[in-house]
């Protein structure tokens, strides 16, 4: 059965460690993360951006794989089916159709307006036992066509959307989705601290989780991260794996155009760049 992110937050923010949420695609991307989650003993947030979800054929469709393969895979980890910067109808449609999270990202909105939607749907969400995250200062990088500067969040605001009851709170921290330029300057630390000195225990989310440094994650987590984003790695990870397939010629021998043979080795890699991570976020044998 899925479970609302808010417990296995909490257990991570005081175990000094970070549940990863890795984004899906489609089956084998699902069955991949769901299969890695139970071998690890760790618990695990699904990610659906709302591209991903149409990409999928809505999120009914969504539903009904990941509760199917939680019940037919035997995984009995805590798992979490969570939109992933969703809109405010976004975020409905999902509660309506069985997510057991969601997230609004209202960081492009004027503040007072961010305020209004998300306490809205924190009323929403409370009613029905799910969780939800909220983003102040947006996020960089390109993710479904929006584009963000990577921005640093302003630790009054942060406050401010906190305290409307929000289970996890995405901080803009210089962090950005896709690959990290050359230049790059790195999390501002500073901020991450200015705004845990403001929210207190709200477990933090830390979005593109793709190529930051390890000693970086680390140090996060150190400073109240108890949820990190990885999606573009896992991308490139089955790209890679799809491409030195095919490469190798094997598409052509037998039955190696067979589409469960041509999608094993992404399928593999996958499964292995999110066991890195559960090793990296600390996650593992905490289910
Ligand atoms: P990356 O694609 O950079 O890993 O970011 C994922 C993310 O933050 C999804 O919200």
């Amino acid at each position: 059965m899925l479970v609302s992110a808010k417990e296995m937050l909490n257990k991570a923010r005081e175990g000094k460690y970070a549940v990863g949420q890795f984004n899906i695609n489609n089956l084998e991307w699902t069955k991949a993360i769901l299969l890695t989650a139970q071998e690890q003993n760790s618990p695990v947030i699904l990610g659906v951006s709302e591209g991903a979800g149409k990409y999928m054929c809505g999120y009914k469709t969504v539903v009904g794989m990941v509760n199917g393969m939680l019940e037919e895979l035997g995984i009995t980890v805590p798992v979490a089916l969570h939109l992933d910067h969703g809109s405010y109808d976004g975020a409905k449609a999902c509660i309506e159709a069985g997510f057991s999270s969601v997230m609004f990202d209202g960081s492009h909105y004027p503040i007072e307006e961010n305020i209004e939607k998300t306490k809205e749907l924190v009323a929403e969400c409370e009613k029905l036992g799910l969780s939800i995250e909220a983003e102040v200062g947006s996020i960089g990088g390109e993710e479904d066509g929006v584009i963000g500067a990577g921005e640093c969040a302003d630790p009054d605001e942060c406050k401010a959307i906190a305290d409307l009851g929000v289970t996890m709170l995405a901080a803009g921290i210089g962090n950005i989705h896709g690959k990290y330029p050359e230049n790059w300057a790195g999390l501002s630390f500073e901020t991450l601290a200015a705004v845990k000195e403001k929210v207190g225990d709200m477990p933090l989310v830390l979005h593109g989780g793709t190529g930051i440094p390890e000693d970086m994650i680390k140090k996060a987590i150190s400073l109240g991260v108890a949820k990190i984003n990885v999606n573009t790695e896992c991308q490139l990870a089955f790209q890679e794996a799809t491409r030195k397939y095919i490469e190798e010629g094997k598409d052509q021998q037998g039955k190696g155009f067979d589409p469960r043979k041509l999608l094993a080795p992404g399928f593999e890699a996958i499964k292995e760049t999110v066991k890195e991570k559960m090793e990296l976020f600390g996650s593992i044998g905490k289910a």
